[in-house]
């Protein structure tokens, strides 16, 4: 998958062509602690390399010069044995298919040499300060030989409007990998349901989420993005992600969750009642969401416009505030004027794969993009009323309801590749009744007090 990513980039390139990608580095946490190494998703997309400090270099129709060379740090048996092993050079070209490799301390030589011998430079400027500030350092110095008849490349292009244009359209195997995310984040959302009950604190739902990534072999830290789970009032705070709050009886909670595998996210929203069944306020603004995202759901199909998804949605949405009581003015007038907008909030759709908002053009000269099959995006329509909201009926306020699933654009009917996250009134009751495991419990609130 990797290497044909790689000849694919190499297709779009001209003779004369090279293209540098540097991956992640390791970032500290605090002292001597480093967080969870994450690879830079493009350099994952072209490389499969998971190690730190790695860097790749293509180049197309240049005498001398490999079409793919990996540079990744050398093998180091003291290193190794304290942190962990490297494949080293020899590793790049054995494991992962590369036709060239060094270790990185020769990078600038080798670059250097190709930039003597190439006319234009692919790179993503402003992703990476060392590489930006390498090449440009580099460029100087060539410009300094100038007069020994060294020629410069004539110009610089961004490495992204390759890149982010072939990471938008999944190959088969990487829609595996985004089907195998969705199944993990749905058999952890509900878990979460099964397990709810009033009292229990919401890191303990995250607690369970995160276990079921990790227990089927999820990246790292498991999750694509730090876990939302939010009860009661915290459900209007978009980005909620404290978790430290207790679940509360009569309220319901939003958990916007989603496994990373192999790289690949999923990017799930599910709300339900904390005791497993819904009050009527909360039915009823659940069923305006849900109206809503299957409506926009069925419109993430071949052909249609990428912001379709959401001008359904808000006519649904909107709809439904007239129902409830919350419009002051008619729906078309709400929609003409955004009046909804303190309600809706947000958008509806992004793209998803390596990163959980992932790359790629939804709008390009100020018209929608068309959908293509092999695009995956989310659909997730929500409506917040804050606990403070005095301009709409008291038993709506505490209440943020979002609905998200993971939508692949195919040749036909939408697949959604979260269907498995229960979604139905009647069906996400059901997943909240479910028997209750018994883990060992700790007086928390004692620790620390
Ligand atoms: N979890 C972030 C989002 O839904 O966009
Ligand atoms: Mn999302
Ligand atoms: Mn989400």
């Amino acid at each position: 998958m990797f290497k044909a990513h790689r000849r694919e980039f190499l297709d779009r390139m001209q003779d004369g062509d090279i293209a540098l990608f540097q991956g992640a580095a390791l970032a500290t946490r605090n002292h001597d602690v480093e967080f969870p190494f994450r690879q830079q998703s493009s350099f994952w997309y072209l490389t499969g390399c998971q190690e730190p400090d790695a860097a790749l270099m293509l180049a197309k129709g240049i005498e001398g010069v490999a079409e793919e060379t990996l540079f990744v740090l050398p093998r180091d048996p003291a290193r190794e044995t304290w942190v962990g092993r490297r494949m080293g050079p020899e590793g790049a070209v054995e494991r992962l298919g590369f036709c060239a490799a060094f270790n990185h301390d020769e990078f600038q030589e080798e670059v250097e040499q190709a930039l003597t011998k190439s006319k234009r430079v692919w790179c993503q400027l402003g992703f990476n300060d060392e590489l930006d500030a390498f090449i440009l350092e580099s460029l100087k110095s060539l410009r300094a030989k100038a007069r020994l008849g060294l020629a410069l490349p004539e110009s610089i292009l961004d490495a992204g409007l390759i890149v982010h244009e072939m990471r938008v359209l999944k190959s088969p195997a990487e829609l595996d990998f985004m089907r195998k995310a969705a199944a993990i984040s749905a058999e952890a959302h509900l878990l979460a349901m099964s397990q709810c009950r009033p009292g229990m604190m919401e890191y303990e739902l995250e607690a369970l989420l995160h276990y079921t990534f990790r227990r089927h072999g999820c990246n790292d830290s498991g999750w694509a993005y730090p876990s939302i789970v939010a009860g009661g009032d915290n459900a209007n705070i978009l980005h909620y992600n404290t978790n430290h709050m207790a679940l509360q009886d009569g309220d319901m909670v939003l958990i916007d969750a989603g496994g990373e595998y192999q790289c690949y996210a999923a990017d799930i929203t599910r709300t339900f009642p904390i005791n497993g069944t819904f009050r009527p306020a909360q039915r009823d603004i659940y069923e305006v969401v849900l109206a809503a995202q299957l409506a926009a759901m069925d419109v993430v199909r071949a052909g249609n416009e990428f912001h379709q998804a959401h001008d359904v949605s808000i006519a649904t949405l909107c709809d439904g505030l007239h129902q409830l009581g919350v419009l002051k003015c008619g729906v078309e007038e709400a929609i003409a004027t955004d009046a909804h907008k303190q309600w809706t909030i947000h958008n509806t759709s992004h793209y998803l794969g390596l990163d959980v908002h992932d790359c790629g053009v939804s709008r390009a000269d100020g018209n929608s993009r068309l959908l293509e099959p092999g695009m995956v995006l989310t659909v997730e329509p929500g409506l917040y009323f804050p606990a403070d909201d005095d301009s709409v009926a008291a038993e709506l306020r505490g209440i943020g309801v979002r609905i998200e699933d993971d939508i692949h654009v195919t040749g036909g009917a939408p697949e959604n590749l979260s269907a498995a996250t229960p979604k139905a009134l009647a069906d996400v009751e059901e997943a909240c009744r479910a028997e209750r495991l018994a883990p060992p419990t700790l007086e928390t609130a004692e620790i620390g007090s």
